[in-house]
């Protein structure tokens, strides 16, 4: 029974573990943005920076990729923005990340209400390969609309044709 519980409170626990403190208001602590630099969709081995930026000053900021609860990234600041540096990155690195802040009067283990999620894509393969999809579409369109010129011109000809024959 008790085991039952546990693993409906752990099921039932968000991601940010703003419960565990009642005291505070999460209204009153707005989620925070993240953003990324250079971009979102990179190639590997680019150096990417995720900004974390609060709605006011905060005293830690944590970085999560989805599907994990615990933190991948911490940086203890006293200040609104945070910077998270993922050198180098991999294939492996792309994902759904999102950020959270913490007040000095929190505990440890409770954070703000979670940012937008923010999609990271590293693929060396940026985009070269949508290119050529996009290439291999537009060429099928040209296709398509040069037959159905030529469909049209056959038609226009033919009709043009018939009444001169017709005629005396
Ligand atoms: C990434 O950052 C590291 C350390 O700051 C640096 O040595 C490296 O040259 C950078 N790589 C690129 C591609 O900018």
């Amino acid at each position: 029974m008790a085991l039952v519980l546990i693993l409906q409170l752990l099921t039932l626990w968000p991601l940010c573990h703003t419960d565990s403190a009642p005291s505070v208001p999460p209204a009153s602590y707005p989620k925070p943005w993240l953003g990324a630099q250079p971009a979102t969709v990179v190639t590997p081995g680019v150096n990417v920076t995720l900004r974390c930026r609060a709605p006011q000053p905060a005293w830690r900021f944590a970085l999560f990729k989805s599907g994990e609860t615990d933190p991948l990234l911490l940086r203890e600041v006293s200040s609104e923005l945070a910077e998270f540096f993922l050198e180098e990155v991999t294939p492996a690195q792309g994902g759904s990340y999102h950020c959270c802040y913490g007040k000095p009067d929190w505990a440890p283990s409770v954070w703000s209400q979670p940012s937008d999620a923010l999609e990271l894509l590293v693929t060396d393969s940026s985009s070269s390969d949508y290119t050529r999809e996009n290439l291999v579409r537009l060429g099928l369109a040209g296709l398509v609309l040069i037959s159905l010129g030529v469909l049209v011109a056959f038609d226009c000809r033919s009709q043009n044709h018939a009444p001169a024959g017709v005629r005396p």
